[in-house]
């Protein structure tokens, strides 16, 4: 096994996935603009995935797993641009469950493993779900992957938000979002849910500084310390802060985030003693 989890078991499972999105691809070869996105998005969730399986230590079984859930959780955002031109759930479908039901129709004989590729069904359907809304008493070794994946999709998406903010303002955004509007002035309502702790959620939002705040909020889901200190590292809260209108409010916030902690606690159980 490889340390960041490309190895003999990883490669077929990438092979697969090019070859499912070159299902979606046009006449002319290209991939619709939104979905272009999410391929890069999953191949860069499947490196941080990598990236915290090894600051957790994984052994090499359990961390090509991670990556591949990490590649794959958005298999389901394929078909639902495909069958609805929207990326948002409510107004379509459950992305993370029609991940489940593409793999569970298409991906089964990659994986010699049923239980692994059980554990990595839990994760794909269950990483959009808001924290309040996971499902309680999974088994132990479902729960670490899901949680996993859930810290390295985020850590995408803060990453994208940040920097294409910093770019250009993120004009790309309403590529993605056509009901956001590039405004930095908050929509009534959102700095308050924010500061009680409330996970926003997309279809609440209106503008883009709606959604640096939700992104920021993030920080304190974080499930394990190496997704933390990635997120540190990247100085994402004060990036974020940095292109947020003055306001003692929004300091409040982010002072308050940033002292969040990981989750305490929070170890990784794998299935790696069988
Ligand atoms: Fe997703």
């Amino acid at each position: 096994m490889s340390e960041n989890g490309r190895d003999g078991a990883y490669a077929p499972i990438e092979a697969w996935f090019r070859s499912y999105v070159d299902e979606f691809r046009g006449a002319d070869g290209a991939l619709p603009g939104p979905l272009e996105f999410k391929l890069a998005h999953s191949a860069r969730v499947a490196e941080n995935s990598s990236l915290i399986a090894a600051g957790l230590g994984l052994p090499g079984g359990e961390a090509a797993l991670a990556r591949a859930a990490g590649l794959l959780h958005d298999a389901g955002r394929f078909t639902q641009y495909a069958g609805h031109g929207s990326f948002i759930d409510a107004r379509s479908l459950d992305h993370g469950l029609e991940g489940r039901r593409v793999l569970e129709e298409k991906a089964r004989p990659l994986f010699s493993c049923g239980a692994a590729f059980g554990r990595l069904l839990c994760a794909v359907q269950y990483h959009n779900r808001k924290a309040e809304d996971l499902p309680s008493g999974l088994p132990p070794a479902d729960n670490s992957l899901l949680l996993l994946v859930r810290d390295a999709d985020k850590l995408d998406i803060m990453n994208g938000l940040i920097g294409s903010v910093e770019t250009d303002g993120f004009k790309g955004l309403q590529v993605m979002v056509p009901d956001i509007a590039l405004s930095r002035e908050l929509s009534p309502g959102v700095l308050e849910a924010a500061a009680r702790g409330e996970t926003l959620a997309l279809k609440d939002l209106h503008t883009l500084a709606d959604i640096m705040v939700m992104v920021a909020g993030w920080f304190k889901d974080l499930n394990y310390t190496p997704a933390r200190q990635a997120a540190s590292d990247r100085g994402f809260l004060s990036r974020l802060r940095r292109q947020l209108p003055e306001s003692q409010g929004l300091d409040a916030l982010f002072s308050s985030l940033a002292k969040t902690e990981a989750q305490p606690g929070r170890k990784y159980i794998g299935d790696v003693d069988s």
